[in-house]
């Protein structure tokens, strides 16, 4: 039998919850700050690593902003986008849908279409070298007015037809996805799909708002989605995919120890959870490591892992017959290494 580290990796598998601009490693924040000259505030590799400690989201979300100030150019989105496809390649990825935020960018001057461009360009890249598809998910910055969400659709214009979804990010705290009911139903009107962050700090209200309100097709992290028995019941009865990302939850103190994280519990109440990586660069592990970590702490055994994975490529927004192809690999995989 092969050792779960070998198992963990050959599993095929999606990830649906990737911010993009969270795949900033230090080295590259060096690089692009020196090829750009920009300033940072950090003296060394090191002394960037050690700012990484989290006490809660916005904690995060301050450096995280600050990092992203590096990324100037079409060649940086093309050479960060890259880096994660090459680094997910050999961690058994064989599909990513991952998000970006354009206000981020366009409120430093950078042109929307560099972003989108250089994001597109890689994804073309990462199709050819390593087989991998991938779609892209425009997320709004909640902290942020509607006004603004709604300018940011209206940029994303010549491009929808290479947008998969837009998605709900940033502080949750305070900025309720009640806010952004109106510029989601716009996005559906184009033909985008919807996913928004709920329950990862916010309360299970806000959950049911973004099922209600906003009508989306996936609720990245759902936490919280745990303290209400009819919500559970809900997304079960729905078969809702959940992106949950195991060392986030940690870093950002939303489970005390992974061995408390409760991913075992969504799966055993029928909850169509998945493994993902959210910010790599900044929680300490691409998506291997994710299903590493929480397997370990949480004892999952293979077939639940396998279970995490298969749930990966239902959730996604494939269509329909790739997602049959996916599985039937996934399934005969699973059968040459069981
Ligand atoms: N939550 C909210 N916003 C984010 C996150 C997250 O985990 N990562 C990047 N932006
Ligand atoms: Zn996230």
């Amino acid at each position: 039998m092969i050792d779960l580290d070998a198992f963990i990796r050959g599993l095929p598998k999606a990830e649906l919850h990737l911010h993009i601009e969270g795949s900033l490693e230090p080295e590259q924040m060096f690089a692009f700050a020196r090829r750009n000259g920009v300033a940072i505030p950090y003296a060394s590799v090191e002394d960037v690593r050690a700012a990484y400690a989290f006490g809660n989201l916005q904690d995060f979300l301050d450096i995280y902003y600050a990092g992203a100030d590096v990324l100037r150019t079409r060649q940086d989105f093309h050479d960060l986008a890259m880096a994660y496809f090459d680094r997910v390649a050999a961690d058994g990825v064989v599909h990513a849908e991952i998000m970006f935020d354009p206000q981020t960018h366009t409120m430093r001057g950078i042109p929307f279409a560099d972003v989108i461009e250089g994001l597109l360009s890689a994804m073309a890249q990462a199709q050819g070298t390593h087989g991998m598809t991938s779609a892209l998910i425009l997320s709004f910055l909640r902290h942020l007015s509607e006004e603004d969400a709604f300018e940011t659709l209206a940029a994303a214009q010549p491009w929808l037809d290479r947008i998969a979804a837009v998605g709900l990010d940033s502080s949750e705290m305070g900025h309720p996805p009640k806010k952004f009911a109106r510029v989601f139903a716009a996005a559906a009107r184009h033909g985008l799909r919807l996913v928004a962050h709920a329950g990862e700090e916010g309360p299970p209200d806000y959950v049911w708002q973004a099922l209600d309100l906003l009508q989306v097709d996936r609720i990245d992290h759902g936490n919280r989605a745990l303290e209400d028995d009819a919500l559970v019941k809900r997304l079960v009865d729905e078969a809702m995919t959940l992106t949950v990302c195991s060392l986030s939850n940690l870093k950002l103190c939303v489970v005390d120890t992974l061995a408390d994280h409760p991913i075992d519990h969504m799966l055993a109440l029928g909850l169509h959870a998945t493994i993902n990586s959210d910010d790599p660069a900044y929680f300490g592990g691409y998506i291997a490591e994710n299903y590493r970590a929480i397997a370990l702490a949480c004892h999952l055994d293979r077939p639940q892992l396998a279970t995490l994975a298969r749930n990966s490529f239902t959730g996604s927004f494939l269509p329909k017959d790739a997602i049959t192809v996916h599985l039937k690999r996934l399934d005969a995989w699973l059968a040459d290494h069981s």
